[in-house]
């Protein structure tokens, strides 16, 4: 059992293969939080909480005449409200009788097999083999409400997961007006913040800063997890790298708005809080009602930043992906998007098809524009029928010739929202998000469903089934590309509007839960714009995600490394495009764009029919690597091997957990005349082994000769060699060359 509970000391210890985690309940009944860090076994941490009398630290009736004891100094699990915590809380609750109050005390807890699971919410999921689940139940005493806080353990994966179940115990009715997911106090120690903002194009960029005495707050209030800021942070020790130092992961597994704060308090502890974003949030719970969290996955190590990477990796492919391609061969795909944008018709997407076919590509994604009235992004949203005009007999004849091409075929759609230029909207008016007396903010011409309605899933979910059943599409592309405001729903009254924002959420997790439950064998690939959903929640339906609309591989660079640090290779959505791309206008090598590509679900994105008889060669070349390598890439432990941006190259690798094989990968994204030799340092490989290498970019690089040649420098090496010499690389000219080596052992 990795939960024990102590009688005399009434702790309860949570460990996991590397880590300890001690919670305690002290003689006054409150809830302390004693210790997450690496393993401790068997020890009673509570010597690490100090009482003091601290000036302006208000006492709790239970410890009068005590001045030592107070919420604003005691490490909790899981705050109250408005009873003398003045650090961040981690709920906010107005009472029947209107006061903004909580105070829990302990009342039991209990210890599972198995992981807890959520009525409407997805979650990381483990059997009884691989899971247990602790439960300590809270309640405030006068109020009546009580907090199950949930931790789920995957002692073998060194991950535990946080949530909090509400329940009303009262005769009247309770008003959640926050309520996160945890909290954690880290009383000793300096730490860094790292968290991934960004923008549409440009997503999950790394930035690291100090904490200091000031509340940071990472956030989205747009309804999705956002382009801007994931739901993951890390907190790592001032001196943590890659290799070393502590790190603590938070990952939310929720697609709307979320709210991460931290705070470094007057003694220098450490408090972080995350959960459902507060904003426009308040929850009426009736008596008896429950309210569930989302949860977070947590995890700590002290052997730095891609230790706690693979442990995210590995959780989520295996506890939070699921379905027919958690772990199949996904297809590669063509997606026309870059190739037509709105202009196709069908003879031209059966071109595509035809080039598509010959080249080993395996699937044909047909994107945005073939259903209603949509030749541009200013109507059609909501009309879910074929467009003849453009699909010359329909959706199920040109699906039936893709196939006999022996492409297998996916489409796109946006199921959330609806342009006013629409049947649907013309029919369904109130269907969409519309303050009374207020014309809603468009944005890119399209407003948004109320997916809090269950008539509005419904309807939806009736079109699909519908599209799904006549025709074999086995691929759909969930794209969702704007930002929520507005959020008013026509159907609830107005004390219940602050439920809009999380009821669309689930409304959502509710149509994707359908959609992957009754049409299994159908690869969901959830898109917001790129990757604005990029998150655990989408990734409970949906194990790859369209990862960036920039296909641009030297910025695509950043964006994947910023991945990287909380989701596996197999959940990130990328594609090769033209060149000159498409954002940016930078030209690359193809070569270049298939490496980049490679780390990730691998597909292409654009026209077939303007590439050169050699580019096509070339694609038939890059599928060929790509199969050959699939599982060490979407499997394999992900290094990264540069910090982004300090180098005139970027580096990363791909290794086998057995050691058995890994694949290097360079793109030098500023060349330079007369250059320093590049050499990299490989990682995790066997020190005694040898290896033998297969440079797979051979010929893809204009070389400089050298004395010796390149192709006839030493091929095989020792783990030893390669991990604490490197490989060193030959000089190169030309823009943005890229390399690709794999390594093998033989023996
Ligand atoms: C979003 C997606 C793109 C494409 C367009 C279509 O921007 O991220 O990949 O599907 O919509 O409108």
């Amino acid at each position: 059992m990795s939960i024990q509970y102590q009688k005399e000391s009434r702790t309860i210890t949570i460990d996991t293969l590397h880590t300890t985690y001690q919670l305690r309940v002290d003689p006054h009944g409150f809830l302390q939080h004693l210790y997450y860090g690496k393993k401790i076994q068997g020890q009673d941490m509570s010597y690490l909480y100090q009482d003091y009398d601290r000036a302006c630290a208000g006492n709790p009736d239970e410890a009068y005449p005590s001045r030592r004891i107070s919420f604003n100094t005691m490490p909790q699990e899981y705050t109250g409200y408005g009873v003398g915590d003045f650090r961040i809380s981690s709920l906010a609750v107005q009472n029947a009788d209107g006061s903004y109050g909580a105070d829990f005390r302990y009342v039991s807890h209990s210890i599972a097999r198995g992981k807890y699971s959520f009525q409407s919410l997805p979650a990381s999921y483990g059997d009884e083999s691989e899971a247990e689940t602790l439960s300590v139940f809270l309640e405030d005493p006068v109020t009546k409400l009580s907090a199950e806080l949930l931790f789920g353990v995957f002692e073998k994966k060194d991950i535990i997961t946080r949530a909090v179940r509400f329940r009303n115990g009262a005769k009247s009715n309770i008003i959640l007006n926050k309520a996160l997911s945890m909290s954690l106090d880290i009383p000793y120690g300096r730490w860094d913040l790292i968290h991934f903002h960004g923008k549409h194009t440009l997503e999950r960029q790394v930035e690291r800063e100090r904490l200091t005495h000031l509340v940071k707050t990472v956030q989205s209030t747009r309804n999705t997890s956002s382009h801007q800021e994931n739901p993951f942070v890390v907190l790592c020790g001032r001196r943590a790298d890659e290799d070393h130092g502590d790190c603590y992961g938070f990952m939310l597994v929720y697609s709307g708005g979320f709210r991460a704060d931290v705070e470094l308090d007057q003694f220098e502890s450490v408090r972080i809080a995350m959960g459902i974003h507060d904003d426009q949030f308040a929850w009426t719970l009736q008596p008896g009602e429950e309210f569930e969290t989302p949860e977070v996955i947590m995890t700590f190590t002290d052997r730095g930043l891609t230790s706690m990477s693979h442990c995210y990796h590995r959780f989520i492919r295996h506890h939070v992906c699921r379905g027919k391609y958690q772990f199949a061969r996904r297809p590669v795909l063509i997606n026309n998007w870059e190739a037509t944008y709105f202009g196709f018709t069908s003879e031209k997407l059966l071109e595509i098809a035809d080039e598509a076919a010959k080249m080993g590509i395996e699937m044909l994604v047909l994107d945005d524009g073939w259903f209603g009235k949509r030749d541009s992004d200013d109507s059609g949203l909501g009309d879910w029928f074929a467009n003849e005009n453009k699909i010359k007999g329909g959706l199920k004849s040109l699906v039936e010739q893709v196939n006999a091409k022996g492409l297998r075929f996916g489409i796109w759609m946006e199921p959330e929202m609806v342009n006013e230029d629409s049947d649907l909207y013309r029919h369904h008016p109130d269907w969409a998000f519309a303050m009374p007396g207020r014309v809603p903010t468009r944005s890119r011409n399209q407003l948004v469903l109320d997916m809090s309605r269950r008539e509005v899933v419904d309807y939806l979910y009736e079109r699909i089934e519908k599209l799904f059943n006549e025709c074999n599409i086995e691929y759909l592309k969930w794209d969702m590309n704007r930002s929520i405001s507005d959020a008013y729903s026509a159907v609830l009254p107005a004390g219940r509007q602050g439920e809009v924002l999380h009821r669309y959420v689930l409304g959502i997790y509710d149509l994707m839960n359908r959609v992957t439950t009754n049409f299994p064998n159908v690869l969901l690939e959830g898109c917001a714009g790129g990757g604005s959903r990029f998150d655990a929640g989408i990734m409970c339906y949906s194990p790859q995600i369209w990862c960036s609309d920039d296909t641009d591989p030297i910025k695509r660079l950043s964006i994947q490394y910023g991945s990287s640090f909380g989701y596996p290779v197999s959940t990130v959505g990328a594609h090769v495009s033209a060149s000159p791309n498409h954002q940016t206008g930078r030209k690359t090598p193809f070569h270049t764009r298939a490496v980049v590509a490679m780390s990730g679900t691998f597909g292409y994105e654009l026209d077939p029919s303007k590439l050169t008889d050699e580019e096509k060669e070339e694609v038939r070349e890059q599928i060929g690597i790509f199969r050959k390598h699939y599982d060490l890439i979407q499997g394999g432990l992900y290094y990264r091997l540069t910090n982004i941006g300090e180098e005139a190259y970027e580096a990363w690798q791909f290794t086998a957990e057995d050691r058995s094989e890994t694949l290097l990968n360079l793109v030098i994204t500023d060349i330079q005349p007369n250059a320093a030799l590049i050499n990299i340092r490989l990682k995790g490989l066997d020190p005694d082994a040898v290896y033998e290498l297969t440079d797979e970019s051979a010929g893809h690089q204009c070389v400089i000769p050298s004395e010796i040649p390149y192709r006839e420098w030493r091929k095989t090496f020792s783990g030893a060699m390669l991990m604490n010499a490197g490989y060193t690389f030959p000089l190169v000219t030309g823009d943005y060359p890229a390399f690709q080596l794999y390594f093998r052992r033989i023996s």
